[in-house]
C-alpha cells in the first residue's frame, strides 16, 4: 500500500494539502515547527559538510527559517532555491543568493543534477504522490550530492500511557483519521531509510527525535494550530463532536497536560 500514488486510500492524485498555508493557523504552525525542529535540522545539515559555495534546494520551505539559514551558510558564492506550493511566507525573504519559487514538487519540473544538497521536512508524508515527488528530488541532486529528508512516524502514538495524565485525546485520534482518509502516510518517516536504499543511495543513515509536549511548549502550539485548522473536517466527518473538540482544545492549556510527540526521522544519503 505504501508505495502507490494514491497512498492506498483511494485518495485522488493531486488532492489538496490539508494544512493549507492560507489558513490563519499557518504562521503559528511555522513558528512552532522552527522552535521544535530547527536546531536538530541544522545539526544534521552541518554534519553533512554543508559549506560556502554549495547549491541547495529546500522543498516545501513553509515559513522559510531553514531556507534563510541555508542562504547565510552557503554565502555569496552559494545558491539556495526554496520552493513551496504556496510560498506566501517565503516572499519576505529578501536575500540575494536565495530564489523563492512557487512550485509543486509532484508535477513541476526542476533542474536535474544541479544541487549539492536537497533538504525537505514534513512535506512528502502529506503527498499521496510522494514517490513521484521523491524521484524528482533525487534527480535534482548532483552525483555525490546529499538528500536530507525529515518526516514523522506518528503511528506508534496510540499505545497506552506511561505517565498519569499523559493523553492521546479524541481530537488527536480524529486528526489521525482525517489524515489517513486524505492519503497522508503517517509512517513515512520510518519508511524513508528503505526508500533511499531503494533509490541506490550510499552512506544512508537515519536518526529519530521525539519530545514530551506539555502545556506552554511549542509542541502544544503546533497541536493547537493543527486542531484548529482541521476542526471542521474532523467534525463534519463525524470523527468528533464539537463539545469533545472544545474540551480537548481547552485541555491543551491544562498545566498537567503531556503527550509524547511523533518521531521526526531525519534520513540522509548520497546519490551515487
Ligand atoms: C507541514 S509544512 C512544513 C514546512 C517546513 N518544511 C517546515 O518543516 O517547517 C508543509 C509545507 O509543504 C508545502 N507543500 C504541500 N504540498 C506541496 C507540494 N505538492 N509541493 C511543494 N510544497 C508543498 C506546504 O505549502 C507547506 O508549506
Amino acid at each position: 500500500m505504501e508505495h502507490n500514488e494514491s497512498g492506498g486510500t483511494g485518495c485522488p492524485a493531486g488532492q489538496t494539502y490539508l494544512l493549507d498555508n492560507a489558513g490563519k493557523e499557518a504562521s503559528a504552525r511555522f513558528a512552532a515547527l522552527a522552535a521544535i525542529f530547527d536546531p536538530g535540522t541544522i545539526r544534521h545539515l552541518e554534519e553533512r559538510g554543508l559549506t560556502s559555495g554549495w547549491h541547495c534546494l529546500e522543498v516545501g520551505g513553509g515559513g522559510g527559517s531553514i531556507a534563510a539559514w541555508l542562504a547565510a551558510r552557503v554565502g555569496s558564492t552559494g545558491r539556495v532555491l526554496v520552493t513551496d506550493i504556496d510560498p506566501r511566507f517565503l516572499e519576505s525573504l529578501q536575500v540575494t543568493n536565495l530564489e523563492v519559487r512557487r512550485h509543486n514538487i509532484v508535477n513541476d519540473a526542476l533542474p536535474e543534477a544541479a544541487f549539492d544538497l536537497v533538504h525537505s521536512r514534513l512535506v512528502l508524508l502529506h503527498l499521496p504522490e510522494r514517490e513521484r515527488a521523491l524521484a524528482r528530488m533525487v534527480a535534482a541532486l548532483k552525483p555525490g550530492g546529499w538528500l536530507v529528508d525529515e518526516e514523522f512516524d506518528s503511528s506508534i502514538d496510540l499505545v497506552s500511557s506511561a505517565n498519569p495524565g499523559e493523553v492521546y485525546s479524541k481530537t488527536y485520534v480524529a486528526m489521525a483519521r482525517t489524515m489517513d482518509s486524505r492519503g497522508v502516510d503517517r509512517r513515512f518517516g520510518r519508511r524513508l531509510f528503505g526508500r533511499l536504499r531503494a533509490h541506490g543511495f550510499v552512506d544512508v543513515a537515519a536518526e529519530g527525535r521525539t519530545f514530551m509536549w506539555h502545556s506552554g511548549s511549542p509542541g502544544v502550539s503546533l497541536l493547537r494550530s493543527n486542531y484548529e485548522q482541521l476542526r471542521s473536517a474532523m467534525i463534519d466527518a463525524g470523527y468528533i463532536t464539537e463539545r469533545e473538540f472544545n474540551e480537548d482544545l481547552a485541555g491543551l492549556d491544562d498545566p498537567g497536560f503531556m503527550m509524547p510527540s511523533p518521531i521526526l526521522w531525519t534520513v540522509w544519503g548520497r546519490r551515487p
